[in-house]
């Protein structure tokens, strides 16, 4: 029998809902918050009022998209962490209430699981899907990891950041180039026109599979300081190389474990997620790296790279197929790893 999942996402600034049918997408739509861009990052509280705001249309407008009555629902899944603590609190609240009045099981999500598991999310009836075990990098505003993941819902960390994350060397980077939030999709616009071999930023030496980000930026932070002491006009006029530079800096500190990753598991299936995935220098790397080595690799459609709940309603499918339920009383967690 057929499992219909209405999935509910809010744990940072897009307020999203999506209905799956046996993974097919039936529908998935998202609110972004524009009010954070005066503030050049995301304001913890204006995001939970604008989540309160916009979940009720969201779901309601997924539900009529998706075609069905929504007593036709299996389960509400929800993201339960990690995130903002008041995002969650209205996404984990909004669940709850409409899992007690349908009186239809209620399964949390770990986001992470969501990036991971996003590859899943089928199209139609025909998308291929990884087969396990995979290898996933997943790389978000807030996390940089390296994930085996040996079936839907048994994953293990080979590797993570131990400071910042991708997306956050990014966005930072970006900020201090005076450069609007979120940094990562107009540095990769800029390193488009950019020469990626004139400047050169600090790489970290890092045992094992785990990432650093601190040091690349503050070199880079360091770089800007020291060329604007003679050149006030040194980022105007040298944007594209910058952020060129830093782009294809940050995407060899990824490759160099994701592929020492690759080589000591052996794994021939791997994937990559979350927002960073977006950019296009990583996913051209990545794709050069599996394409001469026979490797087959999972590179999401951009829409599936940032938050959006159409991947917590596929992560929440599998767990409903194998009864992971979440008590009514559980809180939402704002930490939390795979
Ligand atoms: O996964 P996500 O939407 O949110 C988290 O769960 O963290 O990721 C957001 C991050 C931001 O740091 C943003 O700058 C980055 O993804 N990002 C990009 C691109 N698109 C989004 N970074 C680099 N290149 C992009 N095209």
């Amino acid at each position: 029998m057929s499992v219909i999942i209405l999935g509910i996402e809010s744990s940072c600034d897009d307020t999203s809902a999506a209905v799956v049918k046996d993974c097919v997408l039936l529908s998935n739509v998202i609110a972004s918050q524009r009010v954070h861009e005066a503030y050049g990052g995301v304001v913890p509280e204006l995001a939970s009022r604008a989540h309160q705001q916009n979940i009720v249309p969201v779901v309601s407008e997924a539900i009529r998209q998706a075609g069905i009555k929504k007593e036709e629902i299996d389960a509400i899944a929800f993201t339960r962490g990690p995130g903002l603590p008041g995002s969650l609190h209205v996404g984990t609240s909004f669940a709850k209430g409409l899992a007690l009045a349908l009186d239809i099981p209620l399964v949390d999500v770990n986001h992470l699981h969501g990036h991971v598991l996003a590859h899943f999310i089928k199209e139609d009836e025909n998308t291929e899907v990884p087969t396990f075990p995979y290898l996933c990098l997943l790389i978000s505003g807030g996390n940089s990891q390296i994930v085996k993941v040996n079936a839907p819902n048994d994953m293990e960390i080979m590797g993570q950041t131990i400071d910042d994350a991708a997306g956050e060397a990014f966005d930072k980077c970006a900020k201090v180039m005076g450069l609007p939030y979120p940094g990562g999709p107009v540095i990769d616009k800029l390193a488009a026109e950019g020469d990626a071999t004139r400047f050169k930023f600090a790489k970290p030496h890092i045992q094992g599979y785990d990432y650093s980000f601190s040091g690349l930026k503050t070199s880079f932070l360091y770089t800007l300081r020291d060329e604007m002491k003679l050149n006030p006009n040194f980022i105007e006029e040298n944007k594209a190389d910058l952020a060129a530079s830093l782009q294809k800096t940050i995407i060899d500190v990824l490759m160099n474990k994701f592929t020492k990753a690759i080589k000591d598991t052996g794994i021939k299936t791997i994937a990559i997620g979350g927002g960073v995935s977006a950019n296009s220098g990583v996913r051209a790397a990545v794709e050069q790296y599996c394409s001469r080595r026979r490797i087959k690799a999972f590179i999401p459609k951009r829409t599936f790279t940032t938050d959006n709940a159409a991947m917590i309603a596929v992560a929440g499918h599998f767990r409903y197929l194998d009864k992971q339920f979440c008590d009514i009383a559980a809180p939402p967690f704002s930490r939390v790893t795979i």
